[in-house]
């Protein structure tokens, strides 16, 4: 399968065959990141998840998840294309495969920053309001987790 002119891009859609040396890079800009390890641990415990695996390179560039209850709400925690992939259309790409798996859900939802509010827009998404937490520590314990990690 290739898509928009790259003969060695193929988009799949389990992490079956999927090593952490495939995954190195990701989480540019976070303070603590997911090791390799700790991130197929993360697409391995999605609902769904679309990879785009460059062959000519062996390792995936881009990915999108999913978590679902399989019948209403999904939400898309994370979309990241490796920097020197990105404006090839992967991206969308992975926005498109994902959405029509999830054609399904009465819900969609994802949390981004402003500056991706367009990108999201172009796939049909509409901006609303959203609360969230974030633990940039993470995977350090939250302040209200106990000293032997369990919560209060
Ligand atoms: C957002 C992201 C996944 C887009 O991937 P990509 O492969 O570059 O996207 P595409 O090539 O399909 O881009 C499609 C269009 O969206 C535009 N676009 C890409 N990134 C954008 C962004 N951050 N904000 C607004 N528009 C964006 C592109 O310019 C392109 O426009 P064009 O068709 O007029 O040229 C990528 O920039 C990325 O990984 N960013 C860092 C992680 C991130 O912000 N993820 C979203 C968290 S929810």
């Amino acid at each position: 399968m290739s898509e928009h002119g790259s003969d060695s891009m193929r988009y799949l859609e389990s992490i079956e065959g999927i090593e952490p040396s495939h995954l190195e890079g990701f989480f540019q800009g976070w303070r603590c990141k997911p090791t390799p390890q700790q991130f197929l641990a993360i697409l391995g415990g999605s609902s769904r998840v679309v990879l785009a695996w460059d062959a000519s390179s062996a390792r995936v560039v881009g990915f999108i998840n999913a978590l679902s209850d399989g019948r209403l709400m999904a939400f898309i925690p994370l979309l990241e294309v490796l920097p020197a992939f990105r404006g090839r259309g992967i991206g969308s790409a992975l926005v498109r495969r994902m959405l029509t798996r999830l054609n399904e859900h009465y819900a969609v939802d994802v949390v981004c920053d402003a500056d991706v509010v367009s990108f999201y827009k172009r796939h049909d998404l509409r901006s609303g309001h959203s609360m969230m937490r974030r633990n940039y520590e993470w995977p350090q314990p939250l302040a209200n987790l106990c000293e032997d990690g369990t919560q209060e």
